[in-house]
C-alpha cells in the first residue's frame, strides 16, 4: 500500500490508531456479534476483537488506554466498537457524548422474550453444570422469594421484572437515555430477528449509516446446515460460522410463561415503538 502510494506521488497517511465514529451499543444477545462480523466485509470498517467495556467497566483506565486498544487505521477507514452492555448502562450515554457528540450508535434489537432465554441461556451454560441454575421459567416467573430474593417487589403482571434477563429487554427505559443524548438520526436501530433472515439487507443499510458505500451482497452469505444461521461465505466457498456460544440451542419455554411474558413486553414494546417511530413485527 505505501509502495503504491510512494510510485504514484501520493501523499502517505500513515495509520495510526483512532476513537471509534460508530458504537455497537447493545443490545445484549440480540446479534450483535453477527453484525460486527458481517459488518467486516467491508474493507473500510475496521474494530477491535475483543468487546472494550470503556464506558461501562474500565473508564477508569483512562481515555488513552482507550485509544490504545482500536485498530490502526487511516481516515478512509470507519472505527467501530462494539460493547452491548452500553445499552442498559446508566454512564455510558452521557459518557459517549463528552467523548465525541457525532459519535454514531448503532442497536440491534430482537424480540425481547427470544433475547431473555438467549440471555438465560448464555447465563447458565456454565452454572447449570454445577447444579446451581433454576429454570428459566423459575426465574421469569416464578416464586421470587425463592430463587430472586433482592427482586421480590419487582413482580409486573406476573413476571420478575427485576430479573436482568427481563430488564434489559424493557426497551424503552434504556432508548429514553440514549435520545437525551444523541439526536435520533444519529441513532440505527438494526431489526435482529431480520440480521437472521436478510442479512444483506440490514448490513447494507448500517454501510449506508455509516456513510461507506454498500458492499455487502446477499452472495456474501450462506446459512449453517445445522444451527441455521447466516455465516459468511469465504471466497473459496467456505462457510464461516459465528462460534460456538452463538445459536445455541434455548430450552422450551411452557406456553403458558410465553403468555404472561407476553401480556407484560406487549404495553412495554408499544411504548417503545411510539418513542422510535417505528414498529418491529415481534411475538410479543
Ligand atoms: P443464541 O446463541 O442464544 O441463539 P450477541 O452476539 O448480541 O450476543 O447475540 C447472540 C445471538 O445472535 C444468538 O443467540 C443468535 O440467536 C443471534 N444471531 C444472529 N445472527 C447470528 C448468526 N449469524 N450466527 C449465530 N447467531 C446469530
Amino acid at each position: 500500500f505505501l509502495l503504491i502510494q510512494l510510485c504514484i506521488g501520493a501523499p502517505i497517511e500513515m495509520p495510526k490508531k483512532r476513537f471509534p465514529t460508530a458504537i455497537i451499543v447493545g443490545v445484549k444477545k440480540a446479534g450483535t456479534r453477527a453484525l460486527l462480523e458481517f459488518l467486516r466485509l467491508n474493507p473500510h470498517v475496521k474494530a477491535p476483537g475483543p468487546e472494550v467495556h470503556f464506558f461501562d467497566k474500565n473508564f477508569h483506565k483512562g481515555l488513552e488506554w482507550y485509544r490504545e486498544q482500536m485498530p490502526l487505521t487511516t481516515s478512509d477507514d470507519v472505527t467501530i466498537e462494539k460493547s452491548p452492555a452500553y445499552f442498559h448502562s446508566k454512564n455510558a450515554p452521557e459518557r459517549i457524548k463528552a467523548l465525541n457528540p457525532n459519535t454514531k450508535i448503532i442497536i440491534v434489537v430482537r424480540d425481547p422474550i427470544t433475547r431473555a432465554i438467549s440471555d438465560y441461556t448464555q447465563a447458565s451454560s456454565k452454572r447449570k453444570r454445577l447444579g446451581l441454575m433454576p429454570s428459566f421459567e423459575d426465574m421469569a416467573v416464578g416464586d421470587c422469594a425463592v430463587w430472586l430474593k433482592a427482586n421480590c417487589s419487582s413482580k409486573v403482571r406476573g413476571v420478575n421484572a427485576g430479573w436482568g434477563a427481563i430488564r434489559i429487554g424493557v426497551y424503552h427505559k434504556h432508548m429514553k437515555r440514549w435520545l437525551e443524548h444523541f439526536p435520533f438520526e444519529n441513532i440505527h436501530l438494526v431489526d435482529g430477528e431480520q440480521l437472521i433472515k436478510s442479512p444483506a439487507h440490514e448490513v447494507s443499510a448500517t454501510e449506508r449509516f455509516l456513510g461507506l458505500k454498500p458492499t455487502v451482497k446477499p452472495s456474501n452469505f450462506g446459512v449453517d446446515p445445522v444451527k441455521k444461521f447466516p455465516c459468511v461465505r469465504r471466497s473459496d466457498g467456505e462457510l464461516h460460522c459465528l462460534g460456538k456460544t452463538k445459536g445455541r440451542p434455548h430450552p422450551d419455554v411452557r406456553p403458558e410463561v410465553l403468555e404472561m411474558l407476553k401480556d407484560f413486553y406487549v404495553p412495554e414494546n408499544q411504548k417503545f415503538f411510539q418513542m422510535i417511530n417505528r414498529r418491529f413485527f415481534w411475538d410479543s
